[in-house]
């Protein structure tokens, strides 16, 4: 019997490798921190299935640890000059005190900086022959993408590699609408990162359309300026970075319709929020044993993320000191000097198990910075929310939870204690929240496909099929005036125009000439 049976096993498993006629070659081009956890959790996946996957990663990463074996095989790229340096000292010192227009004036520079060093990168990557022929021997399957950070879908044409992308959003949603054509009416999809909701007002209306028009001409401003040149020399044709993106066999959004406002989208355009969210694990031994201290109150969760180690003297005393007057125990993600106004109920933390902690029982509430991956975690486990977002999609995510009943807001600049256990103390007392984050956390669970399962489903797809074309619209060939149909309705307005014109004339002759027999009687 037990010969037999193991026979089987292995035969099984030899069938298995066989018949995984797909196990294919996945090429990936990733963006550091959140983006690349994310990432992750898709790539292991993928490897999982028996895929071979190779990351493309500069030398000096934050979150991306190619040191470390893996399964997953890494490609270093050398660049000339490594300034990968995120500039928090901007974000958190820099902007908050100057007025919106100078704040949007030296966040645009910023960018442009960002920008620059991205097509050094790139360049480094594309020109490099050795690099390229290596790659192109490799004879990939699939290149999967985030284009927070370009350059991805330049590898993938170069190659002639179909590719996927992961986006969770890009600067006011330009890259998957205005690029990826993602229908967006403007009367009820807002502009994203504007904080504006799904039902607005006549000038938010207005708002909301100007946005749009301004940051899709940005958009091509920028394109033209950085990349167009580059990526028509490297394709050999006459091409932009906007039209190489709209190439992308498949998007993959980082968010769900528990999110979401509902829009109409695309065939090629799947949701996939939330994709790495997991069942709690139990706390390390110690940590249990606090939260279980906590008895009835329970405990509260925060973390401002993996980029804001510190704060200001002040800024933490004054959190520390709204922690201190509830009656749960608190969990604080914080690397900064400990506060003087510490409460005995707080206890800081270099790291948190973030996912086992929101998924604990004992938990009552979570106090983010707005991360997509922290918000998900949220809704997963059911915990409500109050956020203190800081920079990027961060404020657009706890806009997004706000507007669902599930999160209150607190200003990270204006930041008071008052502020930080009024919205704590409505969070955690008012069921409201509560109910609120359960009913998406339940929608969340109730999907026919987990959202990892329909992430890989299409990347195997793409792989199988050498890409997904059958699902692509026809609007990725069409010049702007024909897509809103401003050709047709020029057309057509001429045509009632022409018809005004002649049916007047026709009036005004018949009119002059009865006008004229008249006239002619009475004479006669
Ligand atoms: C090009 O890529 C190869 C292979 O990755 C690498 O060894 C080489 O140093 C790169 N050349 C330059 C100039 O960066
Ligand atoms: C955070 O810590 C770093 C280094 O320890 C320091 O240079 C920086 O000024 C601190 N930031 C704040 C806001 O205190």
């Amino acid at each position: 019997m037990m010969p037999g049976k193991w026979a089987l096993v292995i035969l099984l498993t030899l069938l298995c490798w066989a018949g995984c006629g797909f196990c294919g070659k996945v090429l990936v081009w990733p963006c550091d921190m959140s983006h690349w956890l994310n990432m992750k959790c898709i790539l292991e996946e993928l490897i999982e299935r028996g895929h071979e996957v190779t990351v493309l990663t500069p030398q000096q990463t934050v979150l991306i640890d190619y040191r470390k074996t893996s399964a997953m095989k890494f490609e270093v790229v050398h660049m000339t000059e490594d300034k990968t340096e995120f500039k928090l000292d901007l974000v958190l010192n820099v902007l908050p005190p100057l007025p919106a227009w100078q704040s949007a004036v030296k966040l645009n520079d910023f960018f442009i900086e960002l920008n620059g060093y991205f097509k050094l990168r790139c360049e480094s990557v594309v020109y490099n022959q050795t690099l390229m022929k290596k790659l192109q021997e490799t004879n990939y399957d699939v290149l999967i993408t985030d284009p927070v950070m370009p350059c991805g879908e330049l590898v993938a044409e170069v190659l002639a590699v179909p590719f996927v992308i992961s986006l969770r959003g890009s600067v006011a949603g330009t890259m998957e609408r205005h690029c990826g054509k993602l229908p967006a009416p403007l009367s009820y999809v807002p502009v994203h990162m504007t904080g504006l909701a799904n039902r607005m007002t006549f000038l938010e209306r207005v708002k909301n359309t100007m946005l749009s028009v301004f940051f899709n001409l940005w958009m091509d401003y920028n394109d033209f300026h950085f990349w167009k040149q580059f990526y028509s020399e490297a394709l050999g044709r006459t091409t932009t970075l906007c039209e190489t993106l709209g190439k992308a066999d498949m998007w993959l959004i980082r968010t769900y319709w528990d999110f979401e406002y509902p829009q109409p989208y695309l065939p090629n355009f799947e949701f996939v929020g939330g994709l790495h969210c997991k069942p709690a694990k139990p706390l390390p031994k110690e940590m249990e044993e606090f939260v279980q201290s906590s008895g009835e109150d329970g405990v509260v969760v925060f973390s401002l993320g993996s980029i804001v180690p510190n704060l200001t003297d002040k800024k933490s005393n004054l959190i520390a000191s709204a922690l201190a007057q509830i009656p749960q125990k608190v969990l604080w993600r914080y690397k900064g000097k400990k506060p003087a106004t510490l409460g005995a109920n707080t206890q800081l933390y270099d790291w948190l198990p973030q996912n086992d902690l929101l998924g604990h029982p004992k938990t009552k509430a979570f106090i983010t910075h707005g991360g997509i991956n922290g918000i998900y975690e949220a809704i997963y486990h059911g915990v409500p929310m109050v956020g203190i977002p800081i920079f990027g999609d961060q404020s657009d995510n706890i806009a997004h939870m706000k507007a669902k009943g599930a999160a209150l807001e607190v200003n990270f600049n204006t930041i008071t204690s008052a502020d930080l256990l009024r919205a704590l103390r409505a969070v955690i007392n008012d069921p409201f929240y509560k109910e609120n984050v359960m009913r998406l956390s339940r929608i969340h669970h109730d999907q026919p496909v987990k959202p990892l399962d329909r992430a890989v489903f299409w990347i195997e797809f793409v792989m199988r099929h050498k890409g997904a074309k059958h699902l692509r619209a026809a609007v990725y060939n069409l010049p702007w005036f024909q897509y809103h149909s401003l050709d047709v309705i020029g057309f057509l307005l001429a045509c009632v125009a022409t018809a005004i014109f002649l049916v007047t004339k026709c009036c005004l002759f018949s009119c002059q000439k009865f006008g004229k027999t008249e006239k002619k009687k009475k004479r006669e």
